[in-house]
């Protein structure tokens, strides 16, 4: 397709889902139902769900095959062979551990390594990852690169870890330490990548300090064509290659096979540790199920299975980065302030610009997602304020950035659904300044973005 303007879907449609139409009236009351909170709504009154590119894609014709090939043994499955396989054709880790979702694969890791008094440093931590650290006792640190926090900003790798900033922390926090986190590509920063150089200086920091690497890799490949297509000397290699490489600087991972497994379920802990996969296995046991299944039907690992072999082809990583960045792009003619450059899987929109008379404790990001809804049934997600604004001790304080993420589901809307999408976007931006913040009245401890309800100010 080299040559061409436009870059199709590699693939055709075999099977379709109706999506529900609805109207404005309709939307807003469903809106004040789900207390102004989109976790909260039914997504059949959604009309473009962007809420997450988490187990939301469709899978192929192929993984609905390995479906049948799925074998339901409680030990031993053939599937779970076939899955650890496929993860160890592209990780070289000793030990795969298979848990039904990403975050339980958080959960287990910091179970073992975590706990109070304990420093886990990241390029920053997606929400699920934080609440491990921070549910073990340990305290999280996020260290992106400045440019990584400063939406208008271009920079190739705004993923990538701030390494002067790692070294310092890590000497201020000697012994405290069990291991550096960094995320592939940063979800919670705009789904930016980080460059196999970063990734270098990352482990010859860890190694000076005698500490392993992890990475959260639940946007792998992504951010393997990132580098790809980004960093000097990349283009001419294969993106399986460039993941082997990536692997080959960890000595661990996390993964939700919801993002770049391509399945609609499961994820895995894999490390080379075998005193830490002893107890993970064991704390496996007991929460998520045997080590040959963890959580997950046999069906699912062979889904996994199959997922990891189609989203290292170029074709379809091509695809999936080019039509997150058309969306960026029409969003960008119309004059709306997005994170530069457009990440993998999703288009961040910058409501604290959009939004300047909204103060960020009045949650400029919620005011967003909520008015996207309200015009057009699409629902995107806050990644600001409300998600990060409140810490473990109860205080409130704004986060680093006020974003509204759209996250694109793989291989599952088509260019006219963004078309649609940008529209939406476009004509709340051109209302912007007559929406209003809101306030919290109902929210749990933690990960309050999920569950709080919300009013809206006068
Ligand atoms: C970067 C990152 N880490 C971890 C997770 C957690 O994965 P899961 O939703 O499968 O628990 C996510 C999910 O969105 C993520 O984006």
């Amino acid at each position: 397709m080299h040559g061409f303007r436009t870059i199709i879907e590699p693939f055709r449609i075999k099977s379709v889902e109706p999506l529900r139409l609805t109207s404005r009236e309709e939307r807003a009351r469903r809106l004040q139902a789900a207390g102004y909170n989109l976790f909260a709504l039914p997504s059949d009154d959604v009309m473009i769900d962007l809420l997450t590119d988490s187990g939301t894609g469709a899978m192929s014709a192929e993984q609905w095959a390995a479906l049948q090939r799925g074998d339901e043994s409680y030990a031993g499955s053939p599937s779970f062979y076939r899955f650890e396989a496929a993860v160890k054709d592209l990780f070289a880790f000793t030990h795969v551990i298979p848990t039904h979702q990403g975050r339980a694969a958080e959960k287990i890791l910091f179970s073992v390594v975590g706990g109070p008094g304990k420093v886990v440093p990241n390029n920053t931590h997606f929400d699920t990852t934080r609440a491990n650290v921070e549910a073990s006792g340990a305290k999280a640190v996020d260290l992106v690169i400045a440019e990584g926090r400063r939406p208008e900003l271009k920079h190739p790798f705004k993923g990538n870890m701030d390494l002067s900033a790692l070294e310092r922390v890590l000497s201020e926090e000697r012994g405290k330490v069990p291991l550096v986190m960094v995320t592939v590509t940063n979800n919670s920063g705009g789904g930016q990548p980080v460059s196999l150089e970063n990734l270098k200086g990352v482990r010859a920091v860890c190694d000076k300090f005698g500490l392993p690497l992890f990475l959260d890799g639940c946007r792998f490949a992504e951010n393997a064509w990132f580098i790809h297509e980004r960093e000097p000397g990349q283009q001419g290699r294969q993106v399986r290659d460039i993941v082997r490489d990536m692997g080959d600087l960890a000595d661990g991972m996390t993964m939700s096979a919801k993002k770049d497994g391509l399945a609609n379920i499961g994820g895995w802990l894999a490390l080379d540790d075998d005193a830490w996969a002893q107890q993970a296995r064991n704390l496996l046991i007991l929460t998520e199920g045997f080590p040959t299944y963890g959580g997950l039907a046999g069906r699912d690992l062979d889904a996994i299975a199959q997922g990891l072999a189609e989203v290292v082809r170029h074709d379809y990583l091509r695809y999936r980065v080019r039509s997150t960045q058309y969306v960026g792009e029409g969003l960008l003619r119309a004059g709306v302030p997005i994170v530069q450059p457009t990440g993998g899987h999703a288009v961040y929109l910058d409501a604290r610009a959009m939004l300047p008379h909204i103060p960020p404790l009045q949650y400029p990001g919620q005011a967003l997602a909520t008015a996207l809804y309200l015009e057009g049934g699409v629902r995107g997600c806050e990644i600001g304020t409300v998600m990060f604004g409140l810490s473990p001790d109860g205080k409130e304080s704004p986060a680093a950035m006020d974003l509204v993420r759209l996250a694109i589901p793989r291989r599952t809307y088509t260019q006219s659904h963004m078309d649609y999408v940008i529209e939406v976007v476009e004509r709340v931006a051109h209302r912007a300044k007559a929406l209003k913040g809101y306030r919290i009245v109902e929210q749990p401890a933690a990960l309050r973005h999920f569950s709080a309800k919300f009013a809206p100010l006068a």
